[in-house]
């Protein structure tokens, strides 16, 4: 029997990938979205791409846990039980810091993504009837802080603590939990990069640029899989080396490697 994977905001960047991902692999789907354009347009694509693969969409607001409830009696019609969950939907909180921040936008972003993620997980885990595993999408900037990111990192980092928590408190349910740290992925949002803006931001990463959808696609699923039976309560960090290099990978001296590689 196939299946079930349910990934929120899995109708447009990172998350399409990570749903079109278990499509497949040959799972079913719920994909989440507050708009019901875009999930009917990922709803199309993944059927169109991966016939046989049923794809169930659903809104849930995170912010509300009325929602979030009202999406899971829906889910559970549907398809009794799950087993996969990926808190992917994120208040990405651009610009916000200790200068500008309101309460509102505080509350906006810990409401999103982490007291949305924990309910959402929580009625997740109730539809593991045969375990299950749940995948969060942290970030880079909950380890070490960059410009007008302040709130947003603030609440990836309470993220990371939470999926140790869900990793210990799910484990006799036989649910594991993972996290996936990112460092720049490139979505749609990278094609209105001025180029030359891009060429220096790509001079940080150790690999030359930043992360495909893609390759944080793959992440996920060995998380998600049996391919990590053993693996619970931590983190597989996909960053291009970013948080490995302290200074900006181009303001290295290059040496010569022509008389460090071996001749022949
Ligand atoms: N892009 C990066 O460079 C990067 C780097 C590190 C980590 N990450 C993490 O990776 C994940 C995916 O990133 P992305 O850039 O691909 O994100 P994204 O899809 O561009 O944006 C996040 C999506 O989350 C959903 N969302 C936001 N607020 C919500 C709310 N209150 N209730 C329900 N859904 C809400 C929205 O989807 P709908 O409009 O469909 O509802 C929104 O489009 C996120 O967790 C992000 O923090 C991204």
């Amino acid at each position: 029997m196939k299946k079930t994977a349910m990934v929120t905001a899995g109708s447009s960047h990172t998350g399409l990938e990570i749903s079109k991902k278990f499509a497949s692999e040959g799972y079913n789907l719920i994909i989440t979205s507050r708009n019901k354009d875009k999930s009917q347009n990922a709803v199309d694509e993944i059927q169109k791409t991966y016939p046989g693969t049923k794809v169930f969409s659903v809104q849930i607001e995170l912010t509300s846990v009325e929602s979030i409830k009202t999406a899971f009696s829906k889910i559970k019609e549907e398809f009794k039980a799950i087993d996969v969950f990926v808190a992917n939907a994120a208040h990405l909180g651009v610009d916000l810091d200790i200068y500008n921040t309101t309460e509102d936008d505080f509350d906006a972003v810990f409401d999103t993504n982490v007291k949305g993620t924990f309910f959402c997980c929580r009625e997740a885990a109730r539809l593991m009837k045969n375990g299950g595993t749940i995948v969060t999408l942290g970030s880079v900037q909950s380890k070490g802080a960059v410009e007008g990111r302040t709130v947003y990192g603030a609440s990836k980092a309470a993220l990371s603590a939470l999926t140790k928590y869900l990793a210990y408190d799910l484990a006799p349910l036989n649910i594991r939990a993972n996290c996936v740290i990112s460092g720049a992925i490139h979505t749609t949002r990278w094609d209105n990069l001025d180029p030359k803006d891009l060429e220096k931001r790509r001079e940080n990463y150790l690999t030359g640029r930043e992360s495909t959808t893609e390759e944080v696609a793959n992440a996920v699923y060995y998380l998600a899989s049996p391919l990590s039976s053993s693996v619970t309560g931590t983190e597989i960090v996909v960053d291009s080396g970013l948080l490995t290099s302290i200074l900006p990978y181009a303001n290295r001296k290059v040496k010569n490697h022509d008389d460090f590689l071996c001749k022949e």
